[in-house]
């Protein structure tokens, strides 16, 4: 591997340290780990580690719960994990085991997973807010029956938690302000997936599947160990209008556009691409007036990720280029101002402009803060993806647009200056995709 190296232990130390500090003194937080999914039988899903539970470890194995308590005297940051077991791990491969989660990820206290039952009302006895995520974790019987015992004895003298706090105000706040290391990783997953689209850009003519584009991108990134961030959609023609196409079983035919939303994940932090280009290599006049318009709204919503502007804004300034577009090309009739107010737009962009990017495509971070859009601070990361789908068959529009579906879409980094845009290695304007295919 080429790329930057993990997360070093002291960031991870540096996190556990802020979520503490605003947990504060009488809080305490479980995050357990991912689970093992069952795929078919006896075989699993590859196993992907919970991001929350990622960012505060980089403990990579399943069946763990991590537990910060502030203040606690044999150890703040505790860890349950799998037991040793010479068998399983001949079978299944390493385990860290309590002494290896103490030694390589510095946890100051460790146990077998099989010890949390015992360990957990002392672990909660006294603490006045549980920061756990109640709804997502098999976890939550075994909390609320603990919280529910300590109820009953806290009526003959001792405390009670009193509280659950969610992760949203407290650990997904710090996720959100991506560090320089974070960066590091992101511009790496960003170089990478651009390189695959390229790839894939220049293996693409009629007759080629939508699974081999692909498949170009999939190689491309395990090149350089990276897996799918998510389910990569490859729909050519009018299956680039349906949003989350992941068929990506047809054959690429002359006079097609194919779009391509693919993305690599680098360490745990994933980059989203997406892009247009026809299957022959040159754009037909109503595809690239469509595309276009999109790639104009790309532009100027890009322009906006600047901070104190508000995170709504590249939505706002993307829907109005996009308007004044499908007036222009006769998609929608009417007064621009009055076409957005009454959402008219929707038929033909029905999607927001972008989200948070990080560990997750669809990365945590609250987009309105006291019901107001927040802010844009240096260390967002969002990403810009205007699109227009023009469904087969669209009642009142010039059949020539039938069945096109265009979204451009790059990952950019907030910052003092200019936004930083992590995804630009791939070209995206007409000119620069024709002459890269005939390459
Ligand atoms: N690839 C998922 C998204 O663009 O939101
Ligand atoms: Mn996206
Ligand atoms: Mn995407």
């Amino acid at each position: 591997m080429t790329g930057p190296t993990i997360v070093e232990l002291d960031e991870y130390a540096a996190r556990r340290a802020r979520l503490m500090q605003a947990m504060g003194p009488d809080g305490i937080a479980i995050i357990p780990a991912a689970r093992e999914v069952i795929r078919n039988r006896d075989v699993h899903f590859k196993f992907r580690q919970d991001s929350d539970f990622t960012y505060l470890t980089g403990f990579p194995e399943p069946d763990a719960i991590a537990v910060l308590a502030p203040g606690r005297p044999e150890g703040e940051y505790l860890l349950f994990v799998r037991p040793k077991d010479p068998t399983r791990e001949m079978w299944d491969g390493y385990r860290a085991g309590p002494d290896g989660a103490k030694r390589q990820y510095r946890a100051e206290q460790a146990q077998e997973i099989s010890q949390f039952a015992a360990m957990l009302p002392s672990l909660l006895g006294g603490r006045a807010r549980i920061f756990y995520t109640l709804g997502e974790h098999a976890l939550d019987p075994q909390i609320t029956g603990c919280v529910r015992e300590i109820r009953e004895i806290s009526r003959r003298g001792a405390s009670a938690p009193v509280e659950f706090v969610a992760l949203e105000t407290t650990l997904h706040e710090q996720r959100l302000l991506k560090t320089a290391a974070e960066l590091e990783l992101m511009a790496h997953a960003g170089k990478v997936s651009a390189r695959a689209h390229v790839r894939a850009m220049k293996f693409a003519k009629p007759g080629v599947q939508e699974y081999q584009l692909a498949a170009e991108i999939h190689h491309e990134f395990a090149l350089e160990g990276l897996e799918p961030g998510y389910g990569s959609i490859v729909g050519t023609g009018a299956n680039a209008c349906v949003l989350h196409y992941v068929e990506n079983n047809c054959a690429l035919k002359d006079g097609d556009l194919v779009l391509i939303d693919a993305g690599g994940e680098y360490r745990g932090y994933t980059a989203d691409i997406t892009r247009c280009f026809p299957a022959n290599g040159k754009f037909s006049g109503p595809q690239k007036a469509v595309y276009d318009v999109v790639l104009a709204a790309q532009l100027a919503a890009t322009a906006e990720l600047k901070p104190g502007n508000p995170s709504s804004r590249p939505h706002e300034v993307a829907t109005r280029v996009l308007t004044e577009g499908m007036v222009a090309l006769g998609l929608l009739k009417g007064d621009i101002a009055t076409l957005i107010k009454e959402e008219q737009h929707r038929r033909f962009f029905m999607h927001g402009t972008g989200h948070w990017l990080g560990m997750d495509v669809h990365d945590v971070g609250r987009y309105k803060v006291g019901g107001e859009a927040r802010p844009f601070v240096p260390g967002m990361v969002m990403t810009v993806e205007p699109g227009l789908y023009i469904a087969p068959g669209s009642a009142g529009v010039d059949e020539r647009f039938w069945g096109i579906g265009v979204r451009i879409e790059d990952d950019v980094v907030v910052t003092e200056s200019a936004p930083r845009v992590l995804t630009g290695d791939v070209p995206k304007a007409t000119a620069e995709i024709e002459a890269l295919m005939k390459k």
